[in-house]
């Protein structure tokens, strides 16, 4: 799969919120119900475009990325994907691309996940394990081919 990625601006507020209701909605409603207008709030609340890369495939915008490097490791803050270009190995390749440049700093990478979010098994499927689990989340951990 053949993505680029581009820094995110304040231009694409709208379109991140619409793909936040699109791929999240589902599962923070079935983990602590959805109102859209309290769900608005918190996304102006806690919007900042430097955190997010928008995911372009063949000239469209189809998500973003949110990666964090902290001194002990990457944090992957947010992966979302229109649902129209779900399940295609999209996802894959920039968790892929990501464990390269966890190898290539001697990182692990953590994440969060919705307990009701079938994500979850894609993580698995990439080598992340479950480190702790609270009553909406499970917190995981990647931590490199070879180690642990
Ligand atoms: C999770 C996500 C980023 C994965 O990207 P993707 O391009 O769809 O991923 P891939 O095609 O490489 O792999 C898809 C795998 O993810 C899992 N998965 C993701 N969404 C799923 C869904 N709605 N139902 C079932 N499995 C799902 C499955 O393991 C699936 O594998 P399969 O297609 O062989 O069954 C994307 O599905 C997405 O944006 N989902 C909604 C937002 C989200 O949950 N983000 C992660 C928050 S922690």
């Amino acid at each position: 799969v053949r993505y680029t990625l581009r820094p995110a601006t304040w231009a694409e507020f709208d379109f991140l919120f619409e793909l936040r209701v699109q791929t999240m909605k589902e599962y923070v409603e079935a983990t602590w119900g959805w109102d859209q207008a309290d769900q608005l709030m918190r996304f102006k609340l806690h919007f900042d475009p430097r955190q997010v890369q928008i995911i372009e495939l063949d000239g469209r915008d189809v998500g973003e990325l949110g990666q964090e490097a902290w001194p002990s490791h990457l944090y992957l803050n947010s992966l979302y994907i229109l649902p129209a270009y779900q399940r295609r190995g999209l996802g894959t390749a920039i968790l892929q691309e990501m464990q390269r440049q966890a190898t290539a700093a001697g990182l692990p990478i953590r994440l969060q996940v919705l307990r009701v979010n079938p994500a979850r098994r894609l993580y698995e499927r990439l080598g992340f394990v479950v480190t702790r689990e609270t009553t909406s989340h499970y917190e995981m951990e990647w931590t490199g081919a070879g180690e642990g």
